[in-house]
């Protein structure tokens, strides 16, 4: 009988916490959003993928082709102002009139596809018969022709 009581006792005695705890436990949905609240929060901050043009000028600055002007400065000079491997330089006048005699279609032909030291293109990959066009055109004109 003794041993009984003492393991009732024992047994009491260690549910005591238990139940004392559950007392002091609250389960108010409040209580338990409290606990279980995320401790912090990550924000990943993304680099904006499109920057808007801060003023109308830049936005047309960014919108408008190069000019054959342009195309010539930055292509096209580098070998046409010196004359590097005997490209016709900009201001040799009777040069660029032997030149023009062969005709508008051969001189852009030879500017597309390249002409002996004179890469394809010129140089200008990104440009379009169109742009080598108006840029020959730019250089007779130029050439006084
Ligand atoms: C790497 C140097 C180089 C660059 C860059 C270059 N040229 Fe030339 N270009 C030459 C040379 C060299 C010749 C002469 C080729 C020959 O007659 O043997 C020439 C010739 C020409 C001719 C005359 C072709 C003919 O049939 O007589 C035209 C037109 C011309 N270039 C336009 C351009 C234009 C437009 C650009 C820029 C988009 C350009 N070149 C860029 C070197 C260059």
């Amino acid at each position: 009988m003794r041993v009984k009581l003492l393991i009732g006792v024992i047994i009491v005695s260690m549910g005591l916490p238990f139940a004392q705890a559950a007392k002091y436990y609250d389960r108010s949905r409040e209580a338990i959003d409290m606990r279980t609240k995320p401790i912090g929060r990550v924000q990943v901050l993304q680099p904006e993928t499109v920057e808007e043009p801060a003023t109308t000028a830049q936005a047309t600055a960014v919108a408008t082709p190069p000019t054959d002007a342009q195309i010539y400065q930055q292509y096209c000079a580098l070998c046409h102002v010196s004359g590097v491997a005997g490209a016709p330089q900009l201001e040799d006048k009777d040069e660029w009139e032997k030149r023009e005699k062969q005709g508008e279609e051969v001189l852009l032909q030879h500017v597309v596809n390249g002409y002996n030291a004179m890469p394809a293109k010129g140089t200008c990959m990104t440009c379009s018969e169109a742009d080598l066009q108006a840029t020959i055109e730019y250089m007779l004109q130029q050439a006084g022709l």
